[in-house]
């Protein structure tokens, strides 16, 4: 599967390449999950065989219900009448022995219910919900406060960030196990997903995880890059240096004192 750059909420679509995630809901509610790219197209199996000749086939779409007939498909005399709805020109085609049918260059648009019926000799019908999704944006990781290196006791203040869209879940992992997660319905503002690193845990693995129904991507934590807890050493170098400059100040105070007479 290629990956993919798109921006979601953005007529901008770089590589217009969707995901499909198709669900067949019928009776027993088997569920039937497809990923797509689009610019390729999905069919819609209907399950059966052996349609008759003469039959009306019919497949209805609606956003939330089937309401528009967008494939009717007729026998007159002997002839094969099909009219397809201008929504989806020509990106339609059916089988007449199963009614199947075969959706071009589908896109996010095309999410929705999908009913398929025959109307002659034997009657049956079928329900299909479409979801087609963007792929997941990548998360990005960063430190919130800029600082790449802390002293042992100060924790890293780091922050996971990702573009928001449909089903979109951010997680951290610290080694294979889910820390925390965070989801939002309000598209338009970017997840958000802090973390706190101490630097008893800066050996452990963090990996940030951003996922929606047909695919997910990862970010590892670098610690090298981004929380560098300085060794207790180094820190002591710190402190002498400290002291020395205490020293040197209080040293300067009594040279200070005693020209003053005191
Ligand atoms: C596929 O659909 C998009 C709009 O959804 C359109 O811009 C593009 O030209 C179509 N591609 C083909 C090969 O028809
Ligand atoms: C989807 O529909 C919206 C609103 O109807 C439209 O602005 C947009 O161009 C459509 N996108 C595609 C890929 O067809
Ligand atoms: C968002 O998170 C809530 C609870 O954290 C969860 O119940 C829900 O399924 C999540 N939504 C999606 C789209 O994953
Ligand atoms: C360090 O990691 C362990 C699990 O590896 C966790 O139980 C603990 O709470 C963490 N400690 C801190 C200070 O984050
Ligand atoms: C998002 O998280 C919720 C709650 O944990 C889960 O039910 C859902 O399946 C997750 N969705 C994705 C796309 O990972
Ligand atoms: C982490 O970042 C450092 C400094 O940029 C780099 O040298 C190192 O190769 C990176 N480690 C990994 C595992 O990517």
């Amino acid at each position: 599967m290629k990956m993919v750059n798109i921006l979601a909420g953005n007529r901008i679509v770089r590589s217009l390449q969707l995901l499909l995630c198709c669900l067949l809901c019928e009776a027993g509610d088997e569920t039937l999950t497809l990923q797509e790219v689009e610019g390729t197209t999905i069919t819609l199996h209907t399950g059966i065989t052996g349609i008759q000749s003469d039959a009306q086939i019919l497949w209805i779409y609606g956003p939330e219900k089937a309401e528009e007939k967008i494939l009717n498909s007729q026998v007159f005399k002997g002839e094969t009448v099909t009219e397809t709805s201008e929504r989806f020109k020509e990106r339609l085609q059916l089988d007449r022995i199963s009614g199947a049918l075969t959706i071009r260059n589908i896109s996010r648009n095309d999410s929705g219910v999908y009913l398929f019926q025959v109307l002659t000799g034997r009657f049956s019908s079928r329900t299909f919900s479409v979801r087609v999704y963007a792929p997941v944006s990548a998360p990005v990781i960063i430190n919130q406060r800029g600082k790449r290196s802390v002293s042992s006791t100060e924790p890293c203040f780091l922050l996971c960030t990702v573009e928001n869209g449909e089903n979109v879940n951010l997680s951290w992992y610290r080694e294979n196990e889910r820390i925390s997660i965070t989801n939002n319905t309000d598209l338009s503002v970017p997840l958000n997903l802090p973390l706190q690193i101490h630097h008893d845990n800066n050996t452990n693995t963090y990996i940030c995880v951003s996922a929606n129904p047909v695919s997910y991507k990862t970010s590892s934590l670098n610690t090298t890059q981004l929380c560098y807890h300085i060794p207790e050493k180094a820190e002591e170098l710190t402190y002498a240096d400290v002291n020395i400059k205490a020293h040197t100040a209080e040293r300067d105070k009594e040279e200070e004192n005693s020209r003053n007479g005191c």
